[in-house]
């Protein structure tokens, strides 16, 4: 569904009445287009510590245009602020930092930067996880860039948006598949977030098709964010399997002949969805995205046992029944990339979505728990938790929510099912193993949960 406040807020008049009246005026974001070969359309800024360094050694498959700002040693050419070109992307690497003192080369590196970053900028920091850190008041400094971050995102104006991520020791060299995600247009709804990344060791071999030679199970695929996330997977190079309930079936076999695909009708709730499943998967799995979901919100005062039931089965309960079958019949490889589609109501909850937040928040901890002991198989297991995006179940949300739910968060707009997608096919990648049991919230740095 299209947002019309976006169309009229960007057209002439609108600008000027929205303007005016003090209203938000959200941008149009800039996304990947199929096609496009650089992640960085513009001049990527590097500044700070010891990581700009691992940084700008593939800095040249990301951008031609590297520029270095701060210390007098930064490779690339110096950024002078009033003087060099506006900026799209920057990394900063705060990773060093470990006392109160030291925060202020946060204030120094950015300030000047505020007024000459581009429309649509990727802003990274980057750290060291304050738990990995010995010297207290070293791990306070580190914790203190989630505030900042946080802050600086809310901050950013015409479709900025900035992430912290903290590396893991070992983890540098998957830093340029975490770059190619958070400093492009495929992250362009993710802004505020914090990510952890640590050492995998597994790696992409083709950034052009990061997942050839993977096959990919999506549940729910026939419409919505489901098919956006098997139509990137493809586009990615992996081969796509399609599953969605059987009233589906139409649309469902036109996508997948679409992606030279398969499509499996089956309602993941039935009782023998498990062996159904394992028998239509001879060759196995490498990635497994269970987005398949339904609403039945009703307050808990008027919840039926039946609204309280149907949202547990689909969302929460097939999810763990069928990856436990696929993983005990050895269906799901070593290595495997598993992604559950939570939302932020199972974050920051619903008024009138007990079930659903219950079920949500259910797969975040499904993903928390059962990371450690998936990774000894290199697989991972992460959520991924939307904000609002457009799609036929927010366009059953009454008005006044919708635009609530549209407004309040930092880019003023709901996202696009590709912008979930594109946080999928990130995670679906060989070296994202080294990102599990997180949610990563694809929300415009919604207020909710915050
Ligand atoms: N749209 C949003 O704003 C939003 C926000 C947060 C989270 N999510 C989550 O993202 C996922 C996709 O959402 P959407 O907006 O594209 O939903 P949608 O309703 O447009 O699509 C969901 C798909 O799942 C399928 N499905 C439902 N029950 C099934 C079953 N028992 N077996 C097999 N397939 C089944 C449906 O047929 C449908 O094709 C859901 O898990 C949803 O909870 C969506």
């Amino acid at each position: 569904m299209s947002d019309r406040y976006i169309d009229f807020a960007n057209s002439s008049f609108g600008h000027r009445l929205v303007g005016a009246l003090g209203l938000p005026t959200p941008v149009r974001l800039e996304r990947w287009q199929a096609g496009r070969l650089r992640p960085v359309d513009g001049a990527l800024l590097l500044g700070g510590g010891p990581l700009v360094q691992p940084v700008h050694a593939f800095a040249h498959k990301l951008t031609e245009q590297i520029y270095s700002y701060g210390a007098a040693s930064a490779p690339g050419t110096p950024w002078i602020p009033g003087h060099g070109p506006k900026v799209r992307a920057v990394v900063f690497d705060a990773s060093d930092l470990t006392s109160n003192e030291q925060l202020k080369q946060l204030r120094e590196f950015f300030q000047p930067l505020m007024k000459n970053l581009d429309a649509s900028a990727h802003v990274v920091i980057l750290g060291r996880d304050p738990h990995s850190l010995g010297d207290p008041f070293a791990a306070s400094t580190q914790r203190a860039l989630e505030g900042f971050s946080r802050s600086l995102a809310k901050e950013l104006r015409s479709g900025g948006v900035l992430q912290l991520i903290y590396v893991g020791e070992g983890a540098e060299d998957q830093l340029e598949g975490a770059l190619r995600f958070f400093l492009s247009p495929k992250s362009a709804f993710v802004s505020g977030q914090v990510i952890r990344l640590n050492a995998c060791a597994t790696q992409v071999q083709d950034w052009t098709r990061p997942l050839a030679g993977r096959k990919a199970l999506v549940t729910g695929a026939a419409r919505g964010i489901g098919a956006s996330i098997a139509e990137t997977l493809a586009r990615d190079g992996a081969e796509v399997i399609l599953l969605d309930v059987p009233q589906a079936k139409n649309d469902l076999e036109a996508l997948a002949a679409r992606l030279g695909g398969q499509s499996i009708t089956l309602d993941i709730c039935a009782e023998d969805a498990a062996t159904q499943l394992i028998e239509h998967l001879p060759d196995g799995l490498d990635i497994l995205v269970h987005n398949a979901g339904i609403t039945r919100d009703k307050t808990l005062a008027n919840m039926t046992p039946e609204f309280w039931d149907a949202v547990l089965a689909v969302n929460l309960n097939a999810p763990q029944v069928l990856t436990k079958a696929l993983l005990d019949n050895g269906t799901l490889h070593d290595n495997a990339r598993v992604i559950l589609l939570a939302s932020i109501s199972g974050i920051a909850g619903n008024r009138g979505q007990t079930n659903y937040a219950a079920s949500k928040a259910g797969l975040i901890g499904l993903a928390e728990a059962w990371a450690p002991s998936l990774h000894e198989r290199g697989i991972s297991i992460n959520a991924v938790a939307p904000g609002f995006i457009e799609t036929q179940m927010t366009a059953h949300i009454p008005f006044g929510l919708r635009e609530a739910g549209r407004r309040m968060s930092s880019l003023g707009q709901g996202g696009l099912p590709q912008d979930v997608a594109e946080a999928v096919a990130w995670l679906a990648q060989p070296g994202t193993g080294a990102f599990t049991g997180q949610a990563l919230r694809v929300c415009g740095q919604s207020v909710l949960g915050a």
